[in-house]
């Protein structure tokens, strides 16, 4: 099925004063929510990145995201609600007093938490799994559109499956231009990165993939340290959280993470690659320390090693914007894993193509 994609902008004054009540009944959402209860995909922001929506509790429309995305079957999507109440309806059980700790301090906002499902949520959702994973997202749009539909809203980041995610609704525009009806554009995502999803289904939450919420301020919450999936299940053959086994947010253009120990080798390595058109991006502290790199290299600046916060916004932006510079190669500079730091390496080490 072709579409004609509309792209509706909502007024920057409406989102920032989060006006509810206003959005509700704003055109283009109740266009949005309209479409949503017909079983069709719509692209709405969120404050991590751009997502792809339709009806949870419908393999049908369920169908439609994993089409357009290209996305593989047996990669199971982040069911969106409205308000807390709402988990209720999309869960089998209750929480855990970890569960409940997370939710009452990070939500509205950027966590995933995994539960057991409902009946009511389609098992195309979940690819199978009997858990299901919820946020409830913080941006006032993406809370508006889902409340006017009155469901659970299914939604992956808005991309072509492995290409970055989109922070803007124009990413959303090039990568999926005539798959779907609807981009409703709130702006540029503010996190940049994806949620962390957080399984709480037992005493001690694990976290399955790190994201706008960081380790550090989970474990402040809880007052105990959590487990980061990788080693134990990884050797029992078992990939935590299915998405992990994919290669992702990838330019098309090679990508090598430059690990902190090679910082002073960056002049020896661009010459090694003096046929080539390469793009160095680096920290404002490393640039300082740089002087005359060879013309075949293009210097592209990534924030300041002490503000990963800055980083993860502008990420995937600069990835999509260094595939259009015609390179050979995407020299990108590590940054420390603390805090948000984490998430924004995770992303890297799953862009690059040095094993
Ligand atoms: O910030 C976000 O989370 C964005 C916005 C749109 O909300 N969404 C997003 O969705 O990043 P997606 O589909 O790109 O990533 C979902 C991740 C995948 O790694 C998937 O494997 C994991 O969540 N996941 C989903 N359901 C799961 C489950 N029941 N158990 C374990 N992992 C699950
Ligand atoms: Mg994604």
């Amino acid at each position: 099925m072709r579409y004609e994609t509309r792209v509706e902008k909502i007024d920057e004054d409406l989102i920032k004063g989060e006006k509810l009540a206003e959005l509700k009944e704003h055109q283009a959402i109740r266009l949005g929510a309209r479409l949503l209860r017909q079983g069709e995909v719509v692209a709405f922001p969120t404050e991590t990145v751009y997502g792809l929506g339709a009806d949870a509790t419908s393999n049908k429309a369920v169908g439609k995201i994993f089409k357009a995305k290209g996305r593989p079957q047996d990669n199971p999507l982040i069911v969106h609600i409205a308000t807390k109440d709402q988990l209720e309806q999309v869960i089998e059980g209750g929480l855990t007093p970890a569960g409940r700790r997370l939710i009452e301090a990070f939500w509205p906002g950027p966590l995933t938490i995994i539960l057991n499902k409902s009946e009511l949520i389609s098992v195309t959702t979940t690819a199978g799994l009997t858990s299901v994973a919820i946020r409830m997202p913080s941006h006032p749009v993406a809370r508006a559109l889902i409340a006017a539909s009155s469901l659970p809203i299914a939604a992956p980041s808005a991309n072509l499956s492995g290409a970055p995610s989109p922070t803007l609704a124009e990413h959303v525009l090039n990568d999926l231009k005539g798959k779907i009806p609807l981009i409703i554009d709130g702006g540029p995502a503010r996190v940049g990165v994806e949620s962390t999803v957080v399984d709480v289904r037992k005493d001690i939450p694990v976290i399955l993939r790190p994201g706008g919420v960081s380790r550090e301020e989970i474990e402040e919450t809880l007052g105990f340290e959590v487990r980061v999936a990788g080693g134990q299940e990884v050797a029992e053959g078992v990939p935590p959280s299915p998405g992990m086994k994919y290669r992702h947010y990838s330019p098309r253009t090679p990508l090598i993470l430059l690990e902190e120990k090679e910082r002073d080798k960056i002049a020896e390595m661009t010459e090694e690659y003096s046929n080539k058109r390469i793009g160095l991006v680096i920290t404002a502290e490393t640039l300082q320390e740089l002087n005359n790199l060879p013309e075949n290299v293009l210097v592209v600046r990534m924030g300041s090693r002490s503000r990963p916060e800055e980083i993860a916004s502008n990420l995937f932006a600069l990835l999509r914007r260094l595939d259009q510079r015609n390179l050979d190669l995407i020299l990108i500079e590590a940054i420390p894993e603390k805090g948000i730091g984490a998430a924004v390496m995770n992303r890297l080490y799953k862009a690059s193509t040095r094993e």
